[in-house]
């Protein structure tokens, strides 16, 4: 089978984390140069040098997305090594271990979120824009969440504000740069269990796994992979007249109108 992103070049933010680094893996799998941006720089070298060690064309920058100037100095760098940057899955987010409940939220939750999910969506995709369009065209997926979707229980407010906020993002990004040949698209996915979820799940009773199961139509929770076969596609010439949308990828947990 052609692999579909030889001679591309990608840039995946929170490329060290449980999904992102799958996506790494799969880009590179599929003929790509990676870049890999995250703040981890613990699970950063190591990942990169795996990579490397296997023949992979990977770099790592220990980025903060939160950081404008730190993500123009890291995409620029990345556009010295490999020369343009043709992809950007811009996964760097979450939580981040901020509280679910109401009363024990913070202002400085809401700011860490909010930064970190949007700013940093909106940090990286601005600044990877202008060699996109020297190369006339690109693709950007940016992380939505079933959290952002719907009114999830299992996140809070500030990450489902955030999330809907990427949707918002998406949507007119995909405006301004589609003229471009630039296609901006957003994931969402359901419940993925990556490493610190699959411990909270494995922790829980079986009356509780199945009250979860139970919300799935599919009936299971989703293998890795399963998240990311869909952002490749919507990276790839197979989604070439798809942009401003959302897939979501969960199950049939929560069904759109
Ligand atoms: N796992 C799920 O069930 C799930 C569901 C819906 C959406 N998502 C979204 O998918 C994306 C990836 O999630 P994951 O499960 O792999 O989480 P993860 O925590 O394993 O990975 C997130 C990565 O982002 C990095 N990061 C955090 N803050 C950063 C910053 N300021 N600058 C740069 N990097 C930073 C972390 O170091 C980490 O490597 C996130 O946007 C998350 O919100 C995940």
């Amino acid at each position: 089978m052609a692999k579909r992103f030889e001679g591309k070049v990608a840039l995946v933010t929170g490329g060290a984390g449980g999904i992102g680094a799958e996506i790494v893996r799969a880009l590179i799998a599929e003929g790509a140069s990676v870049a890999i941006f995250d703040n981890n720089s613990k699970a950063i070298s190591p990942l990169v040098d795996s990579l490397t060690s296997e023949g992979a064309k990977a770099i790592g920058e220990v980025v903060d997305v939160r950081i404008q100037s730190s993500v123009e100095r890291s995409v620029n760098s990345v556009i010295s090594k490999f020369g343009h940057i043709d992809i950007l899955i811009a996964a760097a987010g979450g939580s981040l271990g901020t509280p679910r409940d109401l009363d024990e939220i913070s202002s400085e939750d809401l700011d860490l979120v909010i930064d970190v999910n949007i700013k940093g969506t909106f940090h990286c995709a601005k600044a990877v824009i202008p060699s996109m369009k020297s190369r006339g065209g690109g693709a950007i997926v940016a992380f939505s969440s079933i959290g952002g979707r719907s009114a999830s229980p299992v996140t809070g407010v500030p990450y489902a504000a955030a999330k809907a906020g990427i949707l918002g993002l998406t949507r007119r990004l995909a405006r301004e740069v589609g003229a471009d040949g630039i296609r901006v698209n957003a994931i969402a996915p359901g419940l993925f269990l990556t490493g610190r979820l699959q411990g909270m799940f494995d922790a829980m009773s079986e009356a509780e796994r199945n009250e979860v199961l139970d919300a799935i139509p599919l009936r299971r929770m989703p293998k890795i992979s399963e998240c990311v076969e869909p952002v490749l596609f919507l990276a790839s010439d197979a989604s070439s007249y798809i942009t401003g949308t959302v897939l979501d990828v969960n199950g049939g947990r929560m069904m759109a109108n």
